[in-house]
């Protein structure tokens, strides 16, 4: 069967399917979901069977893999792959279950210099209902807001920090945290297309504001610009493979399952380039 790609909806995301990125891959079949990915930002590849090296393999079809700072999380023999594994989630002081890198609308690793240009997730256990991930189409809710407030938006830049969260060793805090700079409006490489770009966790400031009032900056921003139309909520089925485009998509995981079933989720980084 010839790789097939489907549209979810109007906002974002696609689906492909008739293709096994565990065996060969054709460079047009490449190219193919490539380019869909410039368009839809959300790639779920159906009914695919991984090894961890075979994993590694079908996402290094669009990229160089990069390096995670959730260090305790990391596969032993595959440290490119991290292990998501909702079971050994740890409950905040607050009390509430807090997956990892998910309590809010985010893009992933701001915190890098060369954040990644996709994240891939493979769907490895799920729960028996919900766990669904949404995202969030920030090419569109950019472009829907008036051209006086995206040239506003366009001359702020994002200071960043790490978060202090207790799986990330000293060592790769030392490496990985130091303050990034990055444009709150990003330009994507393919598309020259623009979009809202920005981790609330990993923000330390807006330059020019403090940290308080740039939070404040970026939860308004967040209330005003993600709306159902640009949305797109992913329920898993067994065998998806989920590749986003990290430039334009912001994403979110849904808490809505019992975390001691165990969600587990192999999660790899594609470098990226430097934000512009
Ligand atoms: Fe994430």
């Amino acid at each position: 069967m010839p790789l097939t790609i489907t549209p979810f909806s109007g906002a974002l995301g696609a689906e492909a399917t008739g293709i096994d990125l565990a065996g060969p891959v054709s460079r047009e079949d490449v190219a193919a979901m490539e380019a869909a990915l410039d368009e839809h930002l959300v790639l779920v590849v159906r009914d695919q069977s991984y090894s961890p090296p075979q994993y590694l393999a079908a996402v290094r079809h669009f990229g160089d893999t990069m390096p995670q700072h959730l260090t305790e999380m990391l596969m032993d023999d595959h440290p490119e792959i991290a292990v998501l594994d909702s079971s050994k989630t740890r409950v905040g002081p607050d009390g509430i279950f807090a997956p990892v890198g998910a309590r809010e609308w985010h893009t992933d690793h701001t915190n890098h210099e060369r954040p990644p240009k996709y994240t891939a997730l493979y769907a490895v256990k799920l729960p028996a209902s919900g766990g669904d991930t949404g995202f969030a189409n920030m090419r569109r809710a950019y472009e829907a807001l008036p051209a006086a407030e995206q040239a506003d938006l366009a001359a702020h830049t994002v200071v960043t920090k790490i978060e202090d969260h207790n799986y990330v060793s000293d060592e790769a805090r030392e490496k990985y945290g130091k303050p990034r700079t990055h444009p709150l409006v990003r330009t994507h490489p393919s598309t020259g297309r623009k979009a809202l770009y920005f981790h609330p966790g990993k923000l330390r400031n807006l330059e020019g504001m403090d940290p308080e009032s740039s939070t404040a900056f970026i939860d308004d921003l967040v209330a005003r610009t993600i709306t159902p139309d640009v949305t797109y909520r992913h329920k898993w089925r067994p065998g998806d493979m989920v590749i986003w485009d990290n430039r334009a998509v912001l994403h979110i995981a849904h808490r809505d399952y019992d975390p001691a079933e165990g969600r587990i989720m192999h999660r790899v980084l594609i470098q990226g380039e430097v934000p512009f």
